[in-house]
């Protein structure tokens, strides 16, 4: 950071857990101010905003995106709202970082993407598993993989729980397998043409897709296998597990992406790399570089859209039975 680095005012919409995640990280970096914490629980907001002596709470987002102070703002609500605080974003200039998936379907999303684009604003997906060291060690150890395999298999969620809700969070699938096909899409640095799928409701009461199991194309020919699902954490490997194979060898990473094992091809032995959960604080850093104008995103709107059209997709081969191209889609 150049001593002529300005305070970046930021606000975050949204105080629930990832609000105070963002904070948190928020916190630890220099000239960085937390100005405005808005909630429509105005209580949750107050609660973030105790803790920051600068800072002010809100119930009402236009506080945030009139206060010409603000050079950047977090939206960190519940799924369904972000369209609506994206689009109030951009016609309020303000840069934002949006909590993955960045609307329900692609569709939203495009519509996100062109106003940022037609504003000429910087903005960056939360997709924070582009943001460890780890799964960049992966990349550079496997750098073309022909197969990727990347599983997020959580416990069973609650019934209750929002993001369950097709309506509000738009089930486990699209919520958290939202992760699993952008790493398929960063890890094989290449753009998915085509996907087959096979998945449905099998116990959630909300009626929501609970399980799919994909198999996409990419245009380098690479083929990425994406398994989603809610019925139990594997013992042994954890929630998200990502293994690559290719020219190099085969990577395994496992336990949470903090445990990497790679096996170099025609070696004996393997070799093993301790890392940690580093991507929010990462994340969190490359957006407030983005902010500053230093720095291309990594994470960008284009790629939120390109990992919501993969799922989009693949739910759409789960319904038809027939593979299903991505590539008409894009238009
Ligand atoms: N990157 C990750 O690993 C990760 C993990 C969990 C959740 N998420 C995403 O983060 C987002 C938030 O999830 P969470 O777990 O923090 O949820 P949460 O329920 O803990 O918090 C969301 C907060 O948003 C508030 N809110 C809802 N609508 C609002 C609006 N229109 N204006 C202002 N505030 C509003 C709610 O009152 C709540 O306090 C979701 O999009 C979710 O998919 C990302």
């Amino acid at each position: 950071m150049s001593k002529n680095d300005k305070t970046i005012n930021i606000a975050i919409i949204g105080c629930g857990d990832m609000g105070r995640m963002h904070s948190d990280c928020l916190a630890q970096m220099e000239s960085v101010r937390l100005l405005w914490f808005c909630d429509t629980d105005l209580a949750q907001a107050a609660s973030l905003a105790q803790r920051y002596p600068e800072s002010r709470p809100t119930a009402s987002a236009e506080d945030v995106f009139a206060d010409p102070r603000v050079h950047a703002v977090y939206i960190a609500t519940q799924t369904d709202s972000h369209l609506q605080l994206c689009l109030a974003a951009a016609r309020a200039r303000k840069p934002i970082l949006v909590e993955k998936p960045v609307t329900l379907c692609s569709t939203g999303t495009l519509e996100v993407m062109r106003a940022f684009q037609q504003a000429q604003l910087p903005a960056m997906v939360g997709f924070k598993f582009r943001f460890y060291s780890l799964v960049h060690c992966a990349r550079a150890l496997v750098s073309a993989p022909y197969s990727i395999h990347v599983q997020v298999m959580d416990d069973p969620w609650p019934p209750d729980f929002w993001a369950n809700d097709i309506a509000k969070g738009g089930g486990n699938v699209i919520s958290q397998g939202i992760h699993g096909a952008d790493l398929l899409r960063f890890l094989s640095g290449s753009e998915p043409r085509s996907v087959f799928a096979v998945g449905k409701n099998y116990h959630q009461p909300t009626g929501v897709i609970d399980h799919l199991s994909a198999v996409y194309r990419f245009a380098n020919d690479a083929a990425g296998t994406l398994i989603v699902g809610d019925s139990g954490q594997p013992p042994g490997l954890g929630k998200f597990l990502v293994q690559l194979f290719g020219r190099e060898g085969v990577v395994v990473l496992s336990d949470r992406l903090t445990r990497l094992a790679f096996h170099p091809v025609g070696r004996e032995e393997v070799q093993y790399r301790q890392g940690e959960e580093d991507g929010f604080i990462n994340e969190n850093r490359a957006f407030i570089q983005l902010v500053r104008g230093y720095a291309a995103p990594d994470s960008s709107l284009y790629e939120g859209f390109l990992s919501q059209l993969m799922i989009d997709a693949a739910l759409a081969s789960a319904q038809s039975r027939q593979v299903e191209s991505l590539a008409s889609r894009h238009e």
